[in-house]
């Protein structure tokens, strides 16, 4: 495509024409910097071009219009003001026209405050006395604001057929975020939101207008006008609520698509409802990409992680886009990278959030230890939190917990406002649920997602606390003894925390032949995502794809210095009132992994017992199942 922009001096052709190129992804090109030194200089002397002077500036201007539309196209600022000018220029039939034209003392004013530039202000008249009104494109008046201009500019393109690089459906907070983010990343951006009388009219154009900054946006509440406004093939991402509306999503949807276009799934969807809909799409030879993206709204707008699966040829089309408005690692590459195929993609961020409930439930039971145990006030504890994350401890939840510790709310502690039932939305149960049916221990996740059902039940937990006088008790020894403890307990939940993650996600990838890439997985967790962390950044180094994460370089000698930390400071906060599920399931999961003579003999002499269900035996290497007439004895 080639856009010219057109107006005397002082209409704001360039500022216009580098909008429409950042947008259209499209080369600038200003035909001031196509003119001789001898038209140059005869401008800086104040003396107004003839035809002569401008007729091979203006096929040099046409050969580069040429050119650049075998690669793509240009958008280009010239003053073109005769007709006969523009057609010299007009070389190809997708070609548009956008001229600017403004009051002459408005354009009087530009030109007065302009520095370095060679036009002087005096040859506006001149400018202005041989300029034709135009025959063909689109006559601008420039009164508006520059993004003004620039979005009606941007209109009038889409009207004679320019597309936009890419949709996003679902303008909550997670879609509009991610639109916004492309958009001033430089994708031209087209926003749907549906239309629902009296519950949610005009949302898309609401946003739109209310970034007037960021150009690149167009709004749309019809489905096939949104559809037919994006460049083909098409790219698309769903930021819609997973489950059933995503398939009715895509009911409404895929009957206006074609081959080889493109639809993103970027929610919390679970993993085998997307190895389903890859499945779907390529029947119809379209490609589709389950893609987990964590950051919470902040992550959305400024940088997410982004971890896409599916269809890999899908990926390519996107890549570019995913990698300029992701997270950057440390090493400044983008936190993104094609997962593996299938439902790959969302499996890893259910995982991830499972992760992310284990961290967080660790993290409340120290507050309520500190607090309530120790009589800590809530910015003593977020001292300490603060402390903890300047070393090797660092994360994000770390970091907000420290700082909402702080917040208050009409001089009272916010914290203490917030009704104690924690809310769920399926990933930490589905993680739980996959867990049970691969066989991997989870306790010291599951037990995030049970603490959070358990909090639920408020009724009858303040009803319970009545009836068995529960009240939790004062420890007696001081704080800075038992500080250092906490914090390696704290340390060695969360290594426990993440092993199992990552063991979860191991075991799966094996079995499904998914072959991920766990140093890579780890290193796109390094920022943008809820769980970015120091432990995380040396997992994305060390990690290497091995199931014996504990012996991992590092992580081994916590394992060995933290075990009786987290035993003691898990025992103090039972004997002391305080449930502590995650760090105590941390600890059981933890001994039970690394104890050589298992209480299991128990279990399988009781089977046999009261089954027959038989033995194995240690005197017997081969193997062979044994049963014993245990009565008989
Ligand atoms: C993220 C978060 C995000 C969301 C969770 C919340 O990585 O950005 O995990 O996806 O906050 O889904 O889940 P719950 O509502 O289940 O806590």
């Amino acid at each position: 495509m080639l856009v010219v922009i057109t107006g005397v001096s002082g209409t704001g052709k360039t500022t216009l024409g580098m909008g429409l190129s950042a947008g259209l992804g499209l080369p600038f090109l200003d035909a001031d910097q196509f003119h001789s030194p001898a038209n140059i200089a005869k401008m800086s002397r104040g003396e107004p071009l003839s035809d002569e002077d401008r007729i091979p500036w203006l096929q040099s201007l046409a050969d580069a219009l040429l050119e650049y539309q075998k690669s793509g196209g240009a958008v280009l600022a010239c003053s073109a003001l005769k007709n006969a000018y523009r057609q010299r220029l007009q070389v190809h039939t997708d070609q548009h026209w956008i001229h600017l034209q403004g009051d002459r003392d408005l354009l009087w004013e530009r030109m007065l405050a302009r520095k370095g530039h060679y036009m002087k202000a005096s040859m506006l008249d001149s400018q202005l006395a041989i300029w034709e009104k135009p025959s063909f494109g689109l006559l601008l008046n420039i009164t508006g604001t520059p993004e003004q201009v620039l979005q009606v500019s941007l209109h009038y393109l889409t009207s004679q057929g320019m597309k936009m690089k890419i949709g996003v459906i679902g303008m909550g907070v997670m879609g509009k975020s991610l639109a916004l983010n492309l958009a001033e990343n430089g994708v031209s951006v087209s926003l749907y939101n549906r239309f629902v009388a009296g519950k949610e009219e005009g949302v898309a154009q609401a946003i739109r207008d209310a970034h007037p900054e960021i150009p690149h946006l167009l709004a749309f509440e019809d489905l096939k006008k949104f559809v037919e406004s994006l460049e083909q093939p098409r790219k698309i991402l769903m930021m819609i609520p997973a489950g059933a509306a995503i398939d009715a999503q895509l009911d409404a949807l895929l009957p206006l698509l074609e081959k080889d276009d493109l639809v993103i799934d970027g929610g919390n969807s679970f993993y085998l409802d997307s190895d389903r809909r890859v499945n779907r799409l390529k029947e119809m030879g379209m490609h589709f990409l389950p893609m987990g993206v964590s950051g919470g709204e902040e992550g959305a707008r400024k940088g997410p992680s982004i971890m896409p699966g599916g269809n890999a040829e899908g990926y390519a089309m996107v890549a570019d886009f995913l990698g300029r408005i992701s997270a950057k690692d440390k090493e400044g590459k983008p936190c993104v990278t094609y997962v593996g195929p299938g439902g790959s993609g969302h499996f890893i961020k259910m995982v991830h959030n499972s992760m992310e409930y284990g961290e967080m439930q660790v993290l409340a039971e120290l507050v309520h230890l500190l607090r309530f145990g120790f009589g800590c006030s809530a910015a003593q504890i977020s001292a300490i939190f603060s402390d903890w994350a300047k070393g090797e401890l660092k994360s994000f939840l770390l970091e907000i917990t420290a700082d909402l510790l702080l917040f208050k709310e009409g001089g009272e502690l916010l914290l203490d406002k917030i009704l104690d039932q924690a809310g769920q939305k399926g990933t930490g149960a589905w993680s739980l649920t996959t867990a049970l049916e691969y066989g991997i221990p989870y306790s010291p996740l599951a037990e995030a997602v049970n603490a959070r059902g358990v909090s639920g039940e408020k009724a009858m937990r303040v009803a319970f606390s009545k009836s068995f006088h529960h009240e939790f008790q004062k420890v007696e020894g001081t704080l800075e003894t038992w500080l250092p403890k906490i914090k390696e307990a704290y340390a060695l939940a969360r290594i426990i925390n993440h092993e199992v993650g990552f063991r979860l996600m191991k075991t799966v990838s094996d079995t499904k032949g998914w072959g991920l890439n766990f140093n890579e997985i780890a290193r796109i967790w390094t920022n943008g995502c809820i769980i970015r962390s120091g432990l995380m950044e040396r997992i994305s180094a060390n990690y290497a794809d091995q199931i014996a994460f504990f012996e991992t370089p590092g992580v081994k000698e916590q394992v060995n210095s933290g075990r009786m930390a987290l035993a003691e400071v898990v025992g103090l906060g039972l004997t002391h009132g305080f449930a502590m599920p995650v760090m105590s399931a941390g600890i059981n999961y933890l001994l039970g992994r690394i104890t050589a003579e298992s209480s299991a003999s128990v279990i399988q002499a009781q089977r046999d017992y009261f089954g027959a269900h038989t033995y194995q035996r240690k005197d017997d290497p081969s193997g062979k199942f044994y049963h014993t007439e245990w009565t008989k004895s």
